[in-house]
């Protein structure tokens, strides 16, 4: 027996100034669609901006339901959105902003499981890493560098086709 350690690295900014402009933008618009999530349920209101390879930028926000299962959240609003429209096209980063109308949200928050499983799909599709960019409300910007590294022994297709 052999035991094997994962690990991965994070970039903690202090404040979106200090990431390049291309990055600052993206978040900025994440913070801008994020207004018009329909969360009336959670009151936590997320927006999400997905950076193409060809410079598009395609937005998403969380979308919810009186019916809870049946919403969906901002990060698989917009990268399925960006799938459906330029399905050839890598994915280069996401922008994920997040907060409540009930309290401050502190920590930048990280995307779900399910949305990692979404993303990685893509990632592998891909086979280039997909950057993450998070934020809260107080200022702090995390970015990780590959959706792998936040969803390690991932499910893929390759169980699929044995
Ligand atoms: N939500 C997102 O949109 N993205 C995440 O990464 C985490 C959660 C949404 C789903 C739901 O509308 C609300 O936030 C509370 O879970």
């Amino acid at each position: 027996m052999k035991k094997e350690k994962l690990s991965f690295e994070l970039s903690v900014y202090d404040s979106l100034d200090e990431l390049s402009k291309t990055d600052k933008d993206l978040m900025l618009e994440a913070i801008e669609v994020r207004k018009n999530a329909y969360a009336p349920y959670s009151n936590f209101f997320v927006g999400a901006a997905v950076l193409l390879e060809n410079g598009k930028i395609i937005l998403g926000n969380n979308q919810e339901n009186a019916s809870f299962p049946a919403g969906l959240c901002a990060e698989r609003v917009a990268i399925f959105q960006a799938a459906a429209i330029y399905p050839n096209v890598a994915i280069l980063s996401v922008a994920i902003s997040a907060t409540s109308k009930n309290y401050q949200v502190k920590k930048p928050a990280a995307p779900c499981g399910n949305c990692r499983q979404s993303m990685i799909e893509y990632e592998q599709k891909q086979q280039k890493p997909i950057s993450l960019f998070l934020m809260g409300e107080l200022g702090e910007v995390v970015k990780c560098d590959s959706i792998s590294n936040i969803l390690p022994l991932a499910f893929n297709n390759s169980f699929l086709n044995q």
